[in-house]
């Protein structure tokens, strides 16, 4: 169902018989909204978001393409996540394996200005779907389109921010005696699980395909399964953080944890089309209850 949401700008609502829902703006073709059966928000956008271009949409699922942060010359995460993506009406059909009813496949190409900035052709695919049970699953296609042969590198990551109730009583399992990166310097995690008294930015490496946020106050527990992305990137800005940024509020950290999966240590490198190679990143984000003993 297309229709129009802040700003006049179009989204995309997917909904399941059971009541779980989820909108993707075409606006950085960014997944602002995912709700379970009982009609309870997931994921978090600021209230300060800012639903105009050019500014991103704070909160989501910001798909950083073809740049994590600054990593290269492009601005701050790429500029997937501000340009408008295009609806495809006639997508090939969704994989077997999979019960998914409810979905939508939105398609970025560059335009004339991005290849000043970006001098490749590509065509990201990306399909939004919810299953049957509620359960939010992204899979990005980026295919390379270039008629010269010449192969392209990238970084991305889905800038997932998740709403959480309170950000002390936060835990991520999956992550602990990881390498990562801070600052672009190397360490070493030690300790059980990662819990949070701080701003946290770190790039977990060589992470496994599943990772948990578990929230003790909520007695809910994400969790996120990752396919082709080999890190992780956790972020929280915590208050000085959240205080200089125009478009979040000043409290705010303590209720988001984004907990990114991503390709950003090793960049990817795709051959153009002829040669069939086409690169899939998949998340499925799924919420379970947990009760803590
Ligand atoms: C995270 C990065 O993914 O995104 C942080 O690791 C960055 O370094 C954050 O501050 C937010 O970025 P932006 O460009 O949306 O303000």
């Amino acid at each position: 169902e297309l229709t129009k949401g802040l700003n006049g700008l179009d989204k995309v609502v997917l909904r399941e018989v059971r009541g779980s829902s989820a909108e993707v703006y075409l606006y950085g073709g960014q997944v602002t909204s995912w709700k379970n059966d009982h009609r309870e928000e997931l994921l978090f956008v600021s209230s300060k978001a800012i639903f105009k271009p050019p500014k991103a949409i704070r909160g989501g699922i910001p798909i950083c393409f073809p740049q994590f942060a600054n990593c290269g010359p492009l601005e701050s995460h790429g500029f997937a996540r501000n340009r408008f993506w295009s609806i495809d009406k006639d997508p090939p059909p969704f994989p077997a394996a999979t019960s998914s009813r409810a979905f939508v496949d939105l398609i970025l190409k560059p335009s004339e200005e991005d290849l000043k900035i970006w001098p490749h052709s590509f065509e990201f695919r990306l399909r939004v779907a919810l299953s049957p049970a509620g359960d939010l699953m992204l899979t990005s296609r980026i295919r390379n389109t270039n008629t010269d042969g010449k192969p392209f590198t990238f970084t991305f990551a889905y800038h997932t921010y998740f709403s959480v109730s309170d950000i002390s009583e936060v835990r991520v399992e999956g992550l602990e005696t990881l390498d990562y990166l801070e600052n672009k310097e190397r360490f070493t995690e030690q300790g059980d699980a990662i819990t949070f008294e701080s701003e946290v930015d770190k790039i977990y490496l060589s992470t496994p395909t599943k990772i948990a946020i578990l929230d003790h106050e909520k007695k809910r527990t994400f969790v996120v399964r990752k396919d082709g992305l080999p890190d992780a990137v956790v972020w929280n800005p915590w208050d000085k953080k959240a205080k200089a940024m125009a478009d979040f509020g000043d409290e705010e950290y303590k209720h988001m944890l984004c907990v990114e999966a991503a390709a950003v240590e090793k960049s990817v490198t795709l051959k153009p089309v002829a040669s069939l190679t086409q690169r899939e990143f998949s998340l499925a984000a799924e919420k379970t209850f947990c009760w803590f003993i």
